[in-house]
């Protein structure tokens, strides 16, 4: 693309309240938060593009929605409406598994709170989606008001979409939005930097644009006799953060804390500065983690989030770009071109400031994983199907549908190790609903083609192979990302270890809420091209 970088500003992103204060006291609030379709400026040369959004109103609707702050403790009521005209801006494909299959009968959607803690029905189950006016609504479909009680530990969420076979093209036209978790009375004495200005999630994507400003996805599929329309990944040239195409902030002398969440379909960021500026972790998606680590660089896989202090008074320079070195189909693709190696720009004010923000030696720590506690083992094979001529035509969890009867069925409160082994030649970043998880290794396997045969017959078949097979090389997990997970990256031709609670963490305590309702939960690869066709499972709690 010819569009110059670090022309725009970095957009302020609206705040919306999940709570009020009655008399100083926080209470929970209802909230109706919409999706409009209007028209976007990626970037100051580029004509407005058209993409969905979600808002209070349609003048008030952002790309990335508005942030939702929470308070922990104080639940957030939020009715989610569809307010999409019925023909899509995008093209999809109705040979995948899919909402709905009509053309022109409504746009299906349904919003899923990324990392939140909530019962079933708030879920945002893949088909307990809904079209505009509530006209059409998937078969799961129970409520219109969904309930997060922020039960939680303080940390980072996402909301974002989640219809079946329509993710990839719902997130790509914009349904994407930051909810944070706060909890002052444990954070604030961390004195980390804070408020408006010092504190800010930084929602980043890519996309490709026409030069009318509209979004391109391939309307050819890599197989399309198979598939018309489906592409196994989708890659923009544009990266976006916070609604702008490579933006610029000008920022003090001083430590600001950035709350950065890969949005994209299925681009990994390997983020670093230019400048040698470094960063330092405090917390990942969805908790902290004991200590600050600090880094050069930081990998981030689809859906993941890293929360992380930068200390701009350490600067040298006065430029910091903010730049991308992974490369795509990760890790075995291509090299990052000029366009997408560049995320964003920092323009360093000269002046000395006083900063009374600090990083502290210890955050906040969370009861441990314990192996001793696990109560079952499970088995999950990542496989890619191809045609005749080696193009992927799928992609399955241990060999099955997503539509195949439920086979994780977690007890309620129980704390469970999952092998994953992954047999494909890609990172696949897998994440779990309710569920949070500790990274223990990931081993390669001697040879992962012996697997290939086993795919379907599941946990015992796939255990003795494990047993046998997984003795490569072992990667440790880097220190800041050793803490509670709700996604991880799955190293190709690796078995990767978790440990998974399917309870409270932070309280120890019952959900309360019924986390065996239906229509239960999923757990599934978050490159959306991946999850739309198929790569996502059914979960279900049990008593
Ligand atoms: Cu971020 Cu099931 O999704
Ligand atoms: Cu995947």
């Amino acid at each position: 693309s010819n569009l110059h970088m670090f022309v725009d500003e970095l957009p302020e992103i609206p705040r919306i309240l999940g709570y009020e204060l009655v008399h100083g006291v926080p209470k929970s609030k209802s909230l109706t938060i919409g999706m409009f379709k209007k028209k976007w400026k990626f970037h100051r040369d580029l004509p407005a593009t058209t993409v969905y959004a979600y808002g209070l109103n349609p003048e008030e609707a952002t790309v990335p929605g508005p942030t939702i702050e929470a308070l922990y403790g104080v639940g957030t009521h939020v009715t989610w409406e569809n307010h999409l005209p019925p023909i899509n801006i995008l093209p999809w494909d109705p040979t995948i598994p899919i909402a709905l299959t009509v053309a022109r009968e409504g746009i299906p959607t349904v919003v899923h709170l990324h990392g939140g803690i909530h019962a079933p029905e708030s879920d945002g189950n893949a088909y307990a989606w809904f079209t505009s006016g509530f006209r059409h609504k998937g078969p799961t479909w129970t409520n219109k008001t969904y309930y997060y009680p922020n039960n939680q530990q303080p940390g980072n969420l996402w909301y974002h979409d989640h219809a079946m076979g329509l993710t990839r093209i719902n997130l790509l036209a914009g349904l994407i939005g930051a909810y944070i978790i706060r909890h002052p009375s444990i954070e604030s004495p961390l004195g980390l930097p804070h408020g408006d200005e010092f504190d800010l999630p930084l929602v980043v994507f890519d996309r490709s644009f026409r030069t009318d400003g509209s979004i391109f996805m391939n309307s050819t599929g890599n197989n399309p006799t198979i598939h018309p329309q489906w592409q196994p990944e989708y890659f923009g040239d544009a990266i976006v953060v916070n609604g702008k195409a490579w933006p610029r902030l000008t920022v003090r002398r001083r430590k600001y804390r950035f709350r950065i969440i890969n949005a994209s379909n299925a681009r990994f960021f390997r983020f670093f500065f230019t400048n040698g500026l470094r960063f330092t972790h405090v917390a990942s998606d969805s908790a902290y983690i004991e200590k600050p680590i600090t880094a050069n660089e930081t990998l981030l896989g689809p859906s993941e989030i890293t929360d992380i202090i930068v200390d701009f008074s350490e600067s040298k320079s006065e430029v910091a770009i903010l730049a991308n070195d992974a490369p795509y189909p990760y890790p075995s693709g291509d090299m990052v071109n000029e366009a997408n190696s560049k995320v964003m720009k920092f323009i360093i004010l000269p002046n000395e400031e006083v900063d009374t923000s600090r990083i502290p030696r210890r955050l906040l720590r969370y009861p441990d994983a314990s192996l001793s506690h696990a109560t079952r083992t499970r088995y999950i094979a990542m496989y890619e199907y191809t045609s005749a001529t080696d193009e992927p035509t799928h992609l399955y969890l241990n060999g099955k549908p997503f539509d195949a009867s439920v086979t994780e069925t977690p007890k309620e409160g129980s704390t469970e190790v999952w092998y994953v082994i992954n047999l494909t030649e890609d990172n696949h970043p897998l994440h779990i609903h309710l569920g949070l998880f500790k990274v223990l290794d990931q081993t390669e396997l001697v040879d992962p083609e012996i697997f290939k045969d086993c795919m379907t017959k599941l946990n015992d078949a796939l255990k003795c192979h494990v047993e046998r097979y997984a003795r490569g090389k072992k990667v440790g997990v880097p220190a800041h990302e050793k803490g509670w997970k709700n996604v991880y990256k799955m190293m190709p031709e690796f078995v990767t270890k978790i440990v998974v609670r399917f309870s409270f963490i932070h309280t120890n305590a019952s959900y309360g809420f019924d986390a065996t309702a239906k229509p239960g939960y999923v757990y599934h690869c978050h490159i959306l091209d991946h999850e739309d066709n198929a790569m996502m499972r059914p979960l279900k709690i049990i008593k």
